[in-house]
């Protein structure tokens, strides 16, 4: 398919939700309704934050503005682990109809629940998501993120089956059966991690499958972060614009903010029913609109769980709307759990995902390795060369000349044959710590 202008595939006026347009007051007046219930809700149903809110002397009868927010307390995803399982709902668990859960990779999973409402919410920011993304009613809508407990794929499913589209479950994995279902079903609109879409193209690419030719013109791309050089590769080598769609489980799952097509200048966030806050990581404090920080949300609608100012770890800062009226988060690159510090130098690595998209003859996977030297950290490249490069060695060498100029900081750079560094099926592992 032939890439058409973004602005082909906006959505038009009449099948937005209308508050996408409402003006800033109408949307604060929304706002400050729901956020006064939901902070009842998590008064009187939860106790973790009954007690919270008493420490705090937080009152949600109190409340009178969205600035009075700023007096609650936030919740860490610590506070989830202390409540395992179900210790966060806010309803009898009868009235929980679905629950999904973080990998946990470390510790215990954190949980989380929704109610028909919730679930049905859901499904309506991420079919409003897809609508922003190009996505229509009647399309056909390969999903390859996870299904299971991760909230990727379900959240994925609901959203397109709720704006009315024809939905092809695959979930990740399988890669050589996605591309024969993308070549014989012929999707329009695929929702994948960039990282698998990418090990989809080059799947397509040894199976002898032009990616340019397939049916595919709208990718949906989130739950990891992604560079606007990521972006170019993808829509450059496949003819399908890549839009952002953001979300964390803690909040609702996918569907929390998402790009428009027309503009790709960051993602609008659903503010009627996730309020955003940017705060000082360090000390907690907000910062203005504009600046960059820790990205907090408190949910507006969520009834099994209602989550007040949930400190996500993200980074990003909060920007006015363009193609609607509610703001824009810029597109998050770290999370502040993800910062490396090599030599004094902070990075994060998407700074250097940037450059190996930049480096001629490096293909965009990659996965950084970190270890000891002598008592100091010490960060490693591992990169693989484009098939058919002619000296690899040289592009190794490229990629840590621009790491040395534009970051400041020496790494090891390692380059592979084709084919041989690790390949995402859902959220890639980009660091892997050998210290
Ligand atoms: O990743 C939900 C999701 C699924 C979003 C599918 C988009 C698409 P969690 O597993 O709870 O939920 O992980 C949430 O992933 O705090 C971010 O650090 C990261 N993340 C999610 N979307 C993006 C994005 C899902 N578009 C965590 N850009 C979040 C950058 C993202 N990071």
């Amino acid at each position: 398919m032939a890439l058409n202008p973004g602005s082909d595939y906006a959505c038009p006026r009449e099948l937005m939700d209308p508050l996408e347009m409402a003006s800033r007051d109408e949307i604060s007046a929304v706002q400050l309704e729901r956020l006064k219930k939901t902070l009842s809700n998590a008064n009187e149903n939860v106790d973790h934050y009954r007690k919270a809110f008493d420490a705090e002397g937080a009152h949600p009868a109190e409340v009178k503005t969205l600035e009075d927010l700023a007096r609650f307390p936030f919740t860490a995803k610590e506070d989830l682990r202390q409540n395992y399982p179900f210790g966060m709902f806010a309803v009898p668990r009868e009235q929980v109809l679905r629950v999904h859960a973080s990998s946990g990779t470390t510790g215990k999973p954190t949980v989380v629940g929704y109610t028909k409402n919730d679930v049905d919410v859901w499904a309506e920011v991420v079919a409003r998501s897809m609508r922003a993304a190009g996505a229509r009613p009647g399309d056909m809508v390969h999903v390859a993120y996870g299904y299971g407990l991760f909230t990727g794929g379900l959240g994925a499913h609901y959203g397109a089956e709720r704006l009315g589209c024809t939905v092809i479950p695959v979930s990740g994995g399988m890669t050589a059966r996605q591309i024969q279902l993308i070549e014989d079903f012929k999707p329009r609109v695929i929702m994948v991690t960039p990282s698998y879409l990418l090990n989809l193209l080059d799947e397509m690419d040894r199976q002898g499958v032009d990616p340019k030719a397939t049916s595919l013109e709208i990718g949906i791309h989130g739950a990891e972060p992604w560079t606007n050089e990521i972006r170019a590769a993808i829509e450059d080598r496949a003819d399908m614009h890549a839009v952002d769609i953001y979300g964390l489980s803690e909040i609702i799952g996918p569907g929390v903010a998402n790009e428009c097509v027309e503009t790709k200048d960051g993602l609008h966030l659903w503010e009627d029913h996730f309020y955003p806050e940017v705060v000082d990581p360090d000390t907690g404090n907000p910062v203005a609109d504009g600046e960059v920080g820790e990205l907090v949300f408190t949910t507006l609608s969520k009834e099994a769980m209602p989550i007040v100012r949930y400190r996500t770890r993200d980074l990003t800062r909060l920007l006015p709307g363009t193609a609607r009226t509610m703001r824009r988060m810029q597109k998050v690159t770290g999370r502040s759990d993800d910062m490396l510090i090599i030599r004094g130098v902070n990075l994060f690595p998407t700074q250097i995902e940037e450059l190996v998209i930049k480096t001629p003859g490096l293909s965009p996977h990659y996965q950084l390795e970190l270890f000891k030297q002598g008592n100091l950290d010490g960060l490693k490249a591992h990169v693989e060369a484009e098939p058919g490069t002619g000296d690899a060695a040289a592009a190794g060498e490229a990629l840590k000349q621009s790491v040395k100029e534009l970051i400041g900081v020496t790494i090891d750079v390692d380059v592979h044959e084709p084919g041989s560094v690790a390949r995402s099926e859902g959220k890639a592992q980009r660091i892997v710590d050998k210290r």
